[in-house]
């Protein structure tokens, strides 16, 4: 074969970039799942991580592995999987964030259902109902944080003591955006790696100080910013945000399908934007087949956008409203939930 001589770590390197992950489906060297190469002429050895418990997706992983490396010229290759299984990329086998209690991802199958919306307004519903929370714009391409907190796009985060960041502070909760390090006319170009390290910064360089919650809005979809949340940090629960219509509810069943994958515990579904337009029931229905709790619904109410718009997210804004009621109630089964979860039988060691 006239590739044969040609074989090298950089040519492997390439040839794994092509081999995705079969239940993330994203390649494995994004992943970072390959921490070893050794290329003895035409022989290749990997050393990788064990990325899921299932020993079908191993399997599967090496057969796709192997075959991409014969087709280039390989030989011989043999590939040792280390460390015990994951279980998925991180969830159970995560750091917890020190001096935070829970980390709560909110999460949709696509953009504009309101995701970015409900995890302000569920953060600020978790603080009236006295939890110490904080907010991290997890939305690293479209970061809309600062908008809804009324947080001016000139101000820029500060050095703490410790030479970690400061978050800013907004309506009693403690947030960080991209939005804070960047000018917002230019548009953001993540690479894996960079993207990967400032989700790490996010949560491990940023002063969050003691919290209940650290709520984290998602960017739609089952991207890079999960994976990486879920292998920087153990993810206490992710609560997933649909429209009621059927277009939106077939992403949220990908998305929920990514949390189970990542041992990450489904605290439930919220639906948005019920009534007379977009209709409802399809989040109750969606939750009712995953068998996970229906959190409640937020109507599509034209003061939800105007608070937003303004900085002042309509839980800050009106006290006893219909619908910040309804956020807060959402937010109270949430805590529910880990008041639940608390229960030693039921933590995860
Ligand atoms: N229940 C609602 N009623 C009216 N407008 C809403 C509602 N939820 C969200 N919006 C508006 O819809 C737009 C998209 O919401 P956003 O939270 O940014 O969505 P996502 O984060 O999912 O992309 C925003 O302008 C927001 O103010
Ligand atoms: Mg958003």
């Amino acid at each position: 074969m006239s590739t044969f001589s040609h074989l090298t770590r950089e040519k492997v390197m390439e040839c794994l970039k092509r081999v995705n992950e079969p239940v993330l489906n994203e390649n494995i060297i994004s992943l970072g799942l390959v921490h070893e190469i050794e290329v003895d002429k035409a022989r290749v050895f990997l050393h990788m991580e064990n990325a899921s418990s299932d020993p079908g997706v191993r399997n599967e992983l090496t057969e796709k592995i192997k075959s991409v490396l014969g087709e280039a010229g390989a030989s011989h290759v043999e590939i040792h999987f280390s460390g015990k299984p994951k279980c998925g990329m991180g969830g159970q086998e995560a750091e917890p964030l020190s001096g935070v209690k829970h980390v709560i991802a909110v999460s949709s199958g696509k953009g504009g259902v309101g995701k970015s919306t409900a995890a302000v307004n569920l953060a600020l519903a978790l603080k009236k109902l006295g939890a110490r929370t904080g907010l991290m714009d997890g939305d690293i391409y479209g970061p809309n944080i600062p908008i809804m907190l009324g947080i001016p796009s000139d101000r820029r985060t500060e050095p703490g003591g410790s030479g970690k960041i400061l978050p800013i502070e907004a309506h009693g909760i403690r947030a960080v955006s991209i939005g804070f390090f960047a000018n917002p006319e230019q548009p953001m170009i993540w690479r894996g790696p960079l993207l990967h390290k400032t989700v790490q910064e996010f949560l491990h360089r940023v002063e969050w100080g003691e919290l209940d919650f650290l709520v984290v809005d998602l960017p739609p979809g089952t991207g890079d910013v999960q994976l990486s949340l879920a292998q920087w940090v153990r993810v206490s629960g992710a609560v997933i945000v649909t429209t009621p219509q059927e277009v939106a509810l077939a992403d949220v069943r990908r998305a929920i399908n990514m949390f189970r994958q990542l041992e990450i515990p489904v605290l439930g579904v919220v639906e948005n934007m019920t009534g007379p337009v977009f209709g409802r029931g399809g989040g109750e229905r969606v939750a009712k087949d995953f068998q996970v709790p229906f959190l409640g619904d937020i109507p599509l109410d034209a003061e939800i956008r105007e608070c937003g718009d303004a900085g002042v997210p309509i839980v800050a804004a009106t006290a006893g409203s219909g619908t910040s009621e309804r956020f807060i109630k959402i937010a109270e089964a949430i805590r529910q939930a880990f008041y639940k979860n608390d229960n030693p039988s039921k933590t995860r060691s």
